[in-house]
């Protein structure tokens, strides 16, 4: 595990707590949109897979197992919030007349814990339910599970490597790991492939289907939030399927959905009256954008629904999408090679500093900072400047480094020669307050990592923008 998730572990465990101590009702509020979409393009693709529902599949998995057996089934569940789920499927199975099952709640939160227990209690079902009280990125298996369920837990654990090897070592010989997941962007923001789409139909939006459930405002942007940014919320998500594959083998896979996700998620899906006939159609047809861009390759899906086990199996998948064709290469940042991104992924709130705000789109930035031969930034100065204060960072292994010509409105300002490692560069300038201007910085050398040798980057690369400031007169 990166230090990195240690050093505030303590302020993200507290947030989590904070996020999910009240809600007493985890499902309830998904937007009517999320159900449209999952009957219309999720359903029928498990159900051609020998499917009925994710709730049948977790049942059936737990009751085969159950039926003909001495003793007990023991299900572990990870992160399991209230517990209802598990519940639910504990009375399916009795209401099949099994009841040879041991359920355990493996969550951290106490208040949530509390409230399974007294649901347990409530349903009669205490005696058939254990609490594990346990962070599951330090928890160590102290039992063998037949069945273990991750239901929207896998996206939140820091620690995926260890909680693998953990459950992997807990399980029975047939055992069984029944995964119902988010497998997108870290955060659960978009990929560059699939924000471009995502933009382009938010364009064509009218307001009424921008509108943020979180701010009430009507969003000229679609919000590519990150979601990580203090609790678990989407953590590891893009490492949840590569970890998994290299710890267990799948039998049954189904992954599915990306484009459509922004319309289906609780801050812009309520939006959505499917009573609508209009509303209903344009979820329909991003749906089956998204089917088509996923079959092509052009986008990666977020959501995962499979069956797990220690040996490997034979598969079940959904048409070409193979375990490995779903996942995100994350070494590249834009497989089409392009670098038109949206400003906040580019971070510009970092990038321009000092008297000037960047006010337009940001293109030729990488989200982590790298540069190509051409960037350009869209600023307003909000007083008269009079130097430009570069920051750059070359690192030892770029074979050269070269010009950087500045140029504002099309016009050259100045030229730089960037050194290694960190350096500030000075132009001096003459911008009026007030006066939106376009900035572009022109590299006259780049190298490909991937093409030099040199390592994995695919992308064309010139320097890393730490800051560009601007400096008053
Ligand atoms: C999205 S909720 C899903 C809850 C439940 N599986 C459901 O679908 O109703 C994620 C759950 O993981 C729990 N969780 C997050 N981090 C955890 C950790 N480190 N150890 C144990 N549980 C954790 C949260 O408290 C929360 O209940």
């Amino acid at each position: 595990m990166e230090l990195g998730w240690r050093v505030d572990y303590a302020e993200r465990i507290a947030a989590e707590h904070a996020t999910f101590g009240d809600q007493e009702d985890l499902h309830g509020d998904l937007p009517e949109s999320a159900h449209f979409w999952s009957e219309r393009f999720m359903l029928p693709k498990l159900n051609a897979l020998g499917v009925t529902s994710v709730e049948q599949l977790i049942v059936d998995e737990i009751g085969r197992r159950a039926v003909g057996s001495p003793g007990d089934v023991v299900v572990l569940s990870l992160g399991s919030g209230n517990g209802d789920l598990e519940l639910g499927w504990l009375r399916s199975l009795a209401d099949r007349g099994v009841t040879n099952v041991r359920m355990r709640l493996l969550e951290f939160n106490p208040r949530m814990q509390e409230r399974a227990a007294q649901a347990a209690d409530r349903l009669g079902l205490s005696d058939r339910v254990e609490l594990v009280v346990a962070d599951f990125n330090t928890w160590r298996a102290d039992a063998r599970h037949d069945v273990v369920v991750a239901f929207e837990a896998l996206h939140h654990v820091v620690d995926l490597e260890h909680l693998y090897g953990q459950i992997r070592d807990s399980l029975t010989v047939d055992g069984v790991v029944v995964v119902h997941d988010m497998i997108g962007r870290n955060g659960h923001r978009r990929w560059p492939e699939a924000l471009e789409v995502i933009e382009r139909i938010w364009a064509t939006l009218p307001p009424e289907l921008r509108r943020n459930s979180i701010t009430g405002e009507v969003d000229d942007h679609y919000d590519d939030l990150d979601c990580a940014v203090d609790g678990f919320e989407g953590i590891r998500a893009q490492d949840v399927l590569p970890v998994l594959l290299d710890h267990l083998h799948p039998s049954l896979f189904l992954a599915c959905g990306n484009v459509i996700d922004p319309f289906v998620e609780r801050i812009y899906g309520h939006n959505f009256d499917m009573e609508s006939a209009a509303h209903r159609d344009l979820i329909e047809r991003i749906g089956t954008l998204d089917d088509a861009l996923i079959d092509l390759g052009v986008v990666t899906p977020t959501r995962l629904t499979a069956l797990f086990h220690r040996e490997p199996h034979r598969l079940r998948v959904h048409g070409m999408r193979t375990p490995e064709r779903c996942i995100r290469r994350t070494s590249v940042i834009d497989p089409a090679g392009r670098v038109s991104f949206d400003p906040h992924v580019a971070d510009r709130s970092r990038i321009v500093q000092g008297a000037g705000v960047a006010v337009g789109r940001t293109n030729g930035i990488f989200d982590d900072q790298w540069v190509g031969r051409s960037a350009e930034i869209v600023v307003f100065p909000t007083a008269d400047v009079g130097r430009l204060e570069l920051t750059t960072y070359l690192p030892d292994w770029m074979p050269r480094t070269g010009n950087l010509t500045i140029e504002v409105d099309g016009e050259s300002v100045g030229t730089v020669e960037p050194k290694y490692g960190l350096c500030t560069n000075n132009v001096p300038v003459d911008l009026p307050a007030r006066r939106v201007r376009r900035l572009a910085l022109l590299a006259d050398w780049s190298v490909n990592q991937d093409s030099a040798g040199l390592g994995q980057d695919r992308r064309t690369l010139s320097y890393v923008l730490t800051c560009v400031a601007f400096r008053e007169k």
